[in-house]
């Protein structure tokens, strides 16, 4: 068992009050992905802060390539049964590729689906400066909004790979000030994806709000791991900056080719298994 000094423990809901809470005391967000009732269930009861409904739904859950294919309609089913099995998550949920480029307008609206049809809690967006105008008007209308930055997965078609972001310092300085901008259009955190430690570290002290990181070091507010991967669950993927805490593929594997084998063999069920 771990120690911690703990702001969270004691909360029964986790709010973005409190995640703002966890930033000034100095206590980590721990932040998993969810798609269904019982893994929502599950981590919830496991304490973690805040519960990612992500559009790598599109991936894990549907077997797309890419986050692009995944619907609104979709993300509102994902994120309706997760809420279903939370009592102290924060749940956020992303706004799917093509729910809120087209204008402020159109992400209010698939906003305020998501938090009426999916009783979410918040919405996540990706993109900086180019989305300040749409930030502005969800957080206008009540709704909170966590940003994302570094890789952004919705414009893998525009970047061409998956490798770490902003390197160089043009892109370096235009993520800082793309922060900034987040914070000051109303975001209560960021996700910062996939780049050097050092640079998420400098945008966790120049931003007030928390910041949580996957693939970008430990000077961040928090941590963020899509489950499926840190579950073990898919295998082909392992990115350096991703911890297995369990090998639930093989776990899967094995228990399903034991009952297949048991069928085969008459030995389930038994005379105890029936009526
Ligand atoms: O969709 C997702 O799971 C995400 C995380 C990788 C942060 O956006």
């Amino acid at each position: 068992m771990s120690h911690y000094n703990s702001v969270g423990k004691n909360v029964k809901k986790v709010t973005t009050h409190v995640l703002q809470e966890m930033k000034t005391s100095g206590e980590k967000i721990s932040m998993l992905t969810a798609y269904d009732y019982s893994m929502g269930m599950l981590i919830d009861q496991a304490g973690v802060d805040v519960i990612l409904v992500g559009d790598s739904a599109s991936n894990v859950m549907a077997g797309h390539e890419t986050t692009l294919p995944i619907t609104l309609d979709n993300m509102i089913y994902h994120a309706s049964s997760v809420i279903r099995g939370v009592k102290r998550s924060l749940v956020v949920v992303d706004l799917p590729f093509g729910s809120y480029q087209g204008n402020s307008k159109e992400a209010l609206m698939s906003s305020i689906r998501i938090m009426k049809e999916a009783g979410a809690h918040a919405v996540k967006m990706e993109g900086g400066v180019e989305i300040i105008e749409s930030v502005n008007r969800i957080v206008s209308s009540g709704i909170p909004v966590m940003g994302h930055l570094g890789l952004m997965p919705q414009s893998i078609y525009k970047y061409g790979t998956y490798v770490v972001r902003a390197k160089e310092d043009e892109e370096a300085s235009k993520l800082l000030s793309d922060a900034k901008a987040l914070e000051d259009s109303g975001c209560f955190a960021i996700v910062l994806e996939k780049i050097p430690a050092e640079l998420a570290s400098k945008v966790a002290q120049l931003v007030s709000i928390p910041v949580i990181g996957i693939g970008a070091g430990g000077g961040v507010d928090g941590q963020v791991l899509v489950s499926h991967d840190m579950l073990g669950i898919t295998q082909e993927f392992s990115p350096r900056f991703l911890r297995r805490y369990h090998n639930l593929g093989e776990e899967i594997l094995g228990a399903v080719s034991a009952y297949v084998n048991d069928v085969k063999t008459n030995d389930f069920p038994n005379d105890k298994e029936q009526y």
